[in-house]
């Protein structure tokens, strides 16, 4: 199947060590793709690096980079195209955080760094890694948004979070206008609530304030899918393979949705 085959593709994923870059990752490895990784801290992308090892007997590697910082971002690249043979035909930018305040009380210090994270990160990878596409006449870009660019959460807490999605999914679609005419297409993938270490903290706050154990909790969320399930980090790799390959080369500027159903009802 060309149409969904990487072979000779070479792809970075940012935020590569987390729950949902790291499955991205080895599902392009696995689709044929020579893959780096990158994140700010070694220790976590070793450990991705030897778990994809022992899943599929593939190598890939690594670069540690702030992708909040501009010089760091343009070192990482560099970096890829000497590990990955000269050309990277992939970004995937799969960074971020969220920390749930009310609005009410929002620190906005802490607002400023989910801007820098979750928003200003994807402008400083897009802005460098799309101007060796347009070199090359050709690149995909993924950004990892979220259900939370397009529908709000019941009750406070998200202001941070749904702000910066919202933010990718716009920024998705301008960089699809302005770099379509090279042969880049930038399109985004819009998760449910995932188990991943970035939910890990919220799970608990709110188990705890719905008075329920995270188990619990994790269940009854599920239950309000069409899908009656949570979302697991191999239900995002399919899609990114699919942005990732010939398949969507005249797909550009859309926002896909492996999310159980939820945007159907929200
Ligand atoms: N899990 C969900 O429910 C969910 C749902 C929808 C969308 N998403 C989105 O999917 C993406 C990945 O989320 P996840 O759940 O996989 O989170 P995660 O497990 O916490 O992973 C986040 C990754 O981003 C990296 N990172 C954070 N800040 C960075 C920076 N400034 N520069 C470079 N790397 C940075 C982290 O590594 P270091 O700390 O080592 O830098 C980590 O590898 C995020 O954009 C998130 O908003 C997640």
């Amino acid at each position: 199947m060309k149409l969904f085959d990487l072979n000779g593709k070479c792809a970075v994923v940012v935020g590569g060590a987390g729950g949902l870059g790291q499955a991205i990752a080895q599902g392009l490895a696995e689709a044929g793709a020579k893959v780096l990784i990158s994140s700010r801290k070694e220790d976590s992308l070793k450990k991705a690096k030897e778990e994809i090892k022992t899943e599929t007997g593939i190598d890939v590697f690594y670069s540690v980079a702030d992708a909040t910082n501009e010089a760091q971002v343009e070192a990482m690249l560099e970096d890829a195209k000497n590990k990955l043979g000269g050309r990277i035909d992939i970004l995937v930018n799969a960074q971020g955080f969220n920390k749930k305040q009310d609005a009410l009380d929002f620190d906005i210090e802490t607002f400023r760094q989910m801007l820098d994270a979750n928003i200003t990160s994807f402008m400083i990878t897009a802005k460098h890694f799309g101007r060796h596409f347009k070199e090359n006449g050709y690149g995909k870009i993924i950004n990892l948004s979220s259900v939370r660019g397009k529908i709000a959460t019941k009750g406070p807490g998200n202001a941070g979070y749904c702000a910066t999605k919202g933010a990718v999914d716009m920024l998705t679609k301008q960089l699809a206008s302005e770099f379509g005419p090279f042969g880049v297409t930038v399109n985004a993938i819009g998760p449910n609530i995932t188990a991943t270490p970035m939910m890990v903290p919220v799970f608990e706050k709110r188990a705890a304030e719905a008075g329920v154990d995270v188990e619990t909790y994790l269940k009854q969320q599920g239950a309000g899918n069409p899908m009656r399930k949570m979302g697991k980090p191999e239900d995002i790799v399919g899609t990114a393979i699919f942005l990732a390959a010939p398949a969507s080369d005249f797909m550009t500027g859309n926002i896909l949705y492996p999310d159980g159903g939820l945007t159907a009802i929200g």
